[in-house]
């Protein structure tokens, strides 16, 4: 474990009460009704500290998560009650889960009074949020200064598997999928330099197309322009193909990338470039992954499941996060030990560029 951090392992929570703090902020599907978890990854990893933290006699277990963003007021829709519920049918460990935390204004704020109401209800903290922990809130931040504090079992592992992804064996790709090239650049840069290959899809790859002087259509484009190093550099590979849709109508047509008409927009890597991507990652020693490769929330899905289906066949070493691209995966049969679900999205991306974030430091200093 990183040095500073103390695990859970070591504490002494006989007796005690533990302040659990995870991030529960999963996927809900409310199209039947009353509110029901639709992905419970998250949820399943903090198990194995929930039933260590029973099995070594804490008194009780208070859990606290956060879910969507509620704005510091009550949204019915984003009760815990769901999620509760959920839990108790995973696990017969008791304990108490308090109402949503950004329900309350001063967690968002990181206010030391919210995380000194939260510390009276404790005896001991600790963080199996990995997946919040780029936000410095009073539940990840504040809170970790007023108890004896601990890193969960999952905290730790995402930290030394992410850790371990900085330093690839050579060889090793990344690819990156999503959009918004500008905040995903310092991360691009990076692993241009620690990567053999990045392989980009989703609206990333439309900005490198646009700044490699090819057309683009009508593609959804970064507000920022692509810096030319960064798009001239031989080891950023874009598709050669994809799927485009017409403007305003739901006809889609597959070609080749350079073909594109002014009325279409790239949304999903083609099956030329499935299938050459799918022997890279068969070929590699190590993959890093996040971000779908197409419209994922529009149901351009063939291209992530293309590729998340060569990954679990392939046996090779992996760590994959993000909310689309960890379900894609999960859909396959994989081996456990080669390949990590990080529960990461936004603080996986964010870990690999900082090398650290907030909650880890709040955590080592004390
Ligand atoms: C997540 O789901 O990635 C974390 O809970 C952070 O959520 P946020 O982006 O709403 O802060």
């Amino acid at each position: 474990m990183r040095e500073g951090i103390h695990s859970v392992r070591e504490a002494p929570v006989a007796g005690k009460r533990v302040l659990l703090r995870v991030d529960f902020n999963v996927p809900l599907d409310t199209a039947r009704g009353a509110p029901r978890v639709a992905n419970d990854l998250r949820i399943r990893s903090a198990l194995p500290t929930l039933e260590l933290l029973h099995k070594n006699g804490a008194a009780k277990i208070i859990i606290l998560t956060d879910i969507g963003r509620p704005g510091g007021k009550v949204v019915e829709g984003l009760r815990v009650a769901p999620i509760a519920e959920h839990l108790h049918t995973l696990t017969s460990v008791p304990f108490e889960m308090e109402e949503n935390l950004r329900f309350d204004p001063g967690e968002e704020s990181n206010s030391a009074e919210y995380a000194q109401k939260l510390a009276a209800l404790g005896d001991l903290y600790v963080n199996e949020a990995f997946a919040n922990s780029h936000r410095s809130h009073a539940s990840m931040v504040a809170l970790s200064a007023l108890l004896p504090s601990y890193a969960g079992l999952r905290f730790e592992e995402e930290i030394e598997r992410l850790s371990a992804a900085l330093t690839p064996p050579p060889g090793a790709i990344a690819l990156i999928g999503g959009a918004k090239f500008e905040t995903k650049e310092p991360l691009i840069t990076k692993l241009l330099s620690l990567y053999a290959q990045v392989l980009l899809g989703g609206a990333l790859a439309n900005d490198v197309i646009k700044a490699r002087g090819l057309p683009f259509g009508s593609s959804l484009i970064s507000t920022l322009p692509v810096p030319t190093e960064v798009a001239t550099n031989e080891h950023l590979v874009v598709p050669t193909d994809a799927i485009f849709a017409e403007e305003g109508s739901n006809a889609e047509r597959l070609g080749l990338v350079f073909d594109i008409r002014a009325n279409e927009s790239i949304i999903d890597i083609g099956p030329e470039t499935s299938k050459k991507w799918s022997t890279v990652i068969t070929q590699a020693p190590f993959v890093l992954w996040n971000g779908p490769m197409g419209v994922y929330e529009r149901g351009y899905r063939d291209g992530t499941e293309a590729l998340a289906s060569a990954l679990s066949a392939s046996g090779t070493r992996a760590v994959v996060g993000g909310g689309d691209t960890a379900a894609a995966v999960e859909k396959y049969t994989f081996d456990a030990e080669k390949v990590f679900i990080s529960t990461g999205g936004g603080a996986m991306l964010e870990f690999l560029v900082r090398g650290t974030l907030p909650a880890i430091d709040a955590l080592r200093q004390h």
